[in-house]
């Protein structure tokens, strides 16, 4: 389950920059400035999508259990205007059907069996109980999980789904689960759609936002950018092949949170960690448990 205080809320593992330079020193020879201690968010990217088949109540109850503090949940839309869960615009590679999501009802999506497609493609990971695991809808995860859990939600394909934005606040705001702080907020909202995120910030302007990137190479960013960003977000996703310490930096003396993406070896998560990140999406919550767990022992 979550990490929860004396209090019952919910709590991320807090690094400060001293832990993280002594850890630093074991991995290179540089130094780092010593700052306030910072949560480091474990993003379970899909659930926990290393272990079992992503987006499913299933892979998000792992990725709780392995102390992410976020399961993060792609959002597409059905025919018949419901929010689900699922990364791609067709369920061709996580179900046993074919189509766009946005050609399904709800009804007939729930036909498709969301979970053999692990066993066939991960075979020493398979489980029984996979099979024919549902497509859930983003309001049955919210049930499942209550304010137990915390939600990474994001805007898939939003041009092909008209209200998708509406529909997505009108869900978390019947649960309450919008806090402005994103320390307290049950959720945060993601998207590389720039268009999407401000139609968000418009219709709940308390609601925390994450502007995603892909960068190839090395990316970089300018101060106007960031400032752009500022105004309606509170923070940045990238992948982690694309940024380097130096865009870390930048965007976290913006006052802006870092969350590189999808960050799937000890090695890699030390070197973001190193870098000054504020989290990661990862598809193994139980790593990066452990590497945290190295930074605060060593603090
Ligand atoms: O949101 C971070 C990351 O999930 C973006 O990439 O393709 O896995 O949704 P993708
Ligand atoms: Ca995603």
């Amino acid at each position: 389950m979550q990490k929860k205080d004396s209090e019952g809320t919910l709590v991320a593992v807090m690094i400060d920059e001293e832990s993280r330079a002594k850890q630093k020193a074991l991995h290179e020879d540089e130094k780092v400035i010593p700052t306030e201690p910072v949560p480091i968010w474990n993003v379970a990217h899909r659930g926990a999508s290393g272990h079992a088949p992503e987006h499913t109540i299933e892979g998000y109850r792992m990725g709780g259990t392995m102390l992410g503090d976020f399961i993060e949940v792609d959002l597409q839309m059905t025919k018949d205007g419901v929010l689900v869960a699922m990364h791609d615009e067709r369920v061709d590679r996580t179900t046993n059907g074919t189509g766009l999501v946005k050609d399904f009802t709800l009804e007939e999506l729930k036909k498709l069996d969301a979970g053999s497609w692990f066993n066939d493609m991960y075979p020493h990971k398979a489980q029984p109980h996979y099979v024919g695991l549902t497509v859930p809808t983003l309001e049955e995860i919210i049930q499942e999980f209550g304010t137990d859990e915390r939600y990474y939600i994001e805007t898939k394909e939003p041009g092909i789904y008209p209200g998708m934005e509406e529909e997505l606040i009108r869900v978390l705001e019947k649960y309450k689960l919008i806090g402005k702080d994103p320390k307290e907020s049950h959720v945060l909202i993601q998207s590389f759609s720039p268009e999407s995120l401000q139609k968000l910030h418009d219709l709940n302007s308390i609601v925390p936002l994450v502007r995603l990137f892909t960068y190839f190479g090395i990316g970089t960013i300018t101060d106007k950018e960031l400032d752009e960003i500022d105004d309606y977000a509170v923070g940045i996703g990238a992948n982690h092949n694309g940024i380097d310490e130096k865009y870390v930096r930048q965007v976290v003396d913006a006052g802006l949170m870092m969350h590189p993406y999808t960050v799937n070896t000890k090695d890699d998560m030390r070197k973001v960690i190193d870098w000054g990140v504020t989290g990661m999406f990862t598809n193994f919550p139980d790593l990066l448990r452990d590497v945290l767990k190295e930074y605060e022992e060593a603090s």
